[in-house]
């Protein structure tokens, strides 16, 4: 994305010019609401991205602007301060939860944008505040490490905008590397590169551009689910904190103790790390074949156990499937956004196609089909 029109803003507002910083958004190859089971994940960052120009203003007040709403807001950084739109409730967590850490945040002007499409499971606000946190980072010389500023914009998440999520989407927007996925295990945060150049096959994002209400707290619920079942296994095996530390023969053993919606969203689960381990091993060989079947078994596991989709991703998977496409799943914490989907080079043009063409027979919307490129994390890109 060009920064010309983030720059011009800003010398307009603030008559001055700041440091440029970006930060992307991510796709995730496997493992699905693995990452707060302290499962395993293999995210990618990619060349969608929210860019901010920013600079100290040398008053003890924030003033943002974001460039996309044309909506400008101003507050202070002390806990009263919480300002009401939602975007700038992600730049205000991010400013607390450095300050709890014991950083000192002068005032600064700010203005942002970004190209990562909201809603669409490609975790646009990770990529906002890995942005903010990032170039405060800098610019303040704060000192923190890429890992606390993950966890930093994690917490802003549950401290500030009420979800409760694990830490994927931080990570990999902090962490991305061009051309690598990232395996991530969520329980001791160790994590390798690993090269991501399918050759011969395409990975590409549809989106539903359909978001479903009260999709945080149903997320949240998800969560709850996962710990009322560790909780039931922990009193038989006190070992086990996570569901990443329990297997099936455990989990079958509390089955009369649980709620049976609970059991099946932890069966998922323990499938789901599974499937993400076979997957990682498939791709060590070069077995797209393979990885694609993991993937729909995602998907059919999301859809039905964990039910995280909707009429519109299934519709667009059972497409994927009548093409001939290698994998298909719906993509991050589901009830809308996209599939991501794995397809040999000569099937995608009559793929997309096809699902272009039945989506918006069926639903009336128009999809969108943005092509995969694995880029860098957040970085300064302008001084
Ligand atoms: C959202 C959350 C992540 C992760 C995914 C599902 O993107 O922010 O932490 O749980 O859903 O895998």
């Amino acid at each position: 994305m060009e920064t010309t029109q983030i720059r011009e803003k800003f010398k307009s507002l603030y008559g001055a010019a700041g440091n440029v910083y970006t930060a992307p958004g991510r796709i995730n190859i496997i493992g699905e609401h693995t990452d707060y089971n302290g499962g395993f994940v293999l995210p990618g960052a990619i060349d969608k991205a929210m860019y901010c120009e920013i600079k100290p203003n040398g008053y003890n007040k924030v003033r943002a602007y974001a460039l996309d709403l044309e909506e400008s807001c101003e507050f202070g950084l002390e806990e009263k301060d919480m300002p009401s739109p939602s975007w700038s409730r992600y730049i205000f967590g991010v400013c607390r939860e450095m300050i709890k850490r014991g950083a000192v945040i002068p005032g600064f002007d700010a203005v942002f944008a970004g190209d990562v499409p909201l809603g669409a499971g490609m975790s646009s606000s990770a990529a906002l505040e890995s942005c903010f946190g990032f170039a405060l980072n800098d610019i303040y010389k704060l000192g923190f490490d890429r890992f606390e500023l993950a966890k930093i914009g994690q917490a802003t998440e549950h401290n500030y905008c009420g979800v409760k999520c694990g830490i994927m989407d931080q990570f990999a927007s902090c962490f991305g590397k061009e051309g690598s996925l990232m395996r991530l295990d969520c329980r001791s945060l160790e994590y390798e590169y690993v090269p991501f150049d399918p050759k011969g096959y395409k990975v590409v994002l549809l989106n539903t551009c359909v978001t479903h209400e009260l999709a945080s707290s149903a997320y949240n619920k998800r969560r709850e689910s996962c710990e009322t079942v560790v909780a039931a296994i922990a009193k038989k095996h006190p070992e086990v904190k996570l569901l990443r530390d329990a297997n099936m023969d455990m989990l079958k053993a509390v089955k009369t103790d649980v709620d049976a919606e609970d059991y099946m969203r932890a069966e998922f689960v323990i499938e789901e790390i599974q499937r993400l381990l076979d997957a990682c091993d498939a791709l060590t060989k070069g077995d797209y074949e393979t990885v694609g079947q993991k993937m729909y078994g995602t998907h059919e596991g999301l859809s039905k156990k964990y039910e995280v989709s909707c009429p519109e991703l299934d519709f667009l998977n059972d497409i994927a499937k009548q093409c001939g496409v290698t994998g298909s799943r719906v993509m991050g914490g589901g009830f809308g956004g996209c599939t991501i989907n794995l397809v040999k080079d000569s099937l995608y043009d009559a793929f997309i196609a096809k699902a272009t063409e039945a989506y918006e027979k069926k639903f009336s919307i128009k999809p969108k089909v943005y092509d995969v490129i694995i880029k860098d994390g957040a970085r300064r890109i302008e001084d």
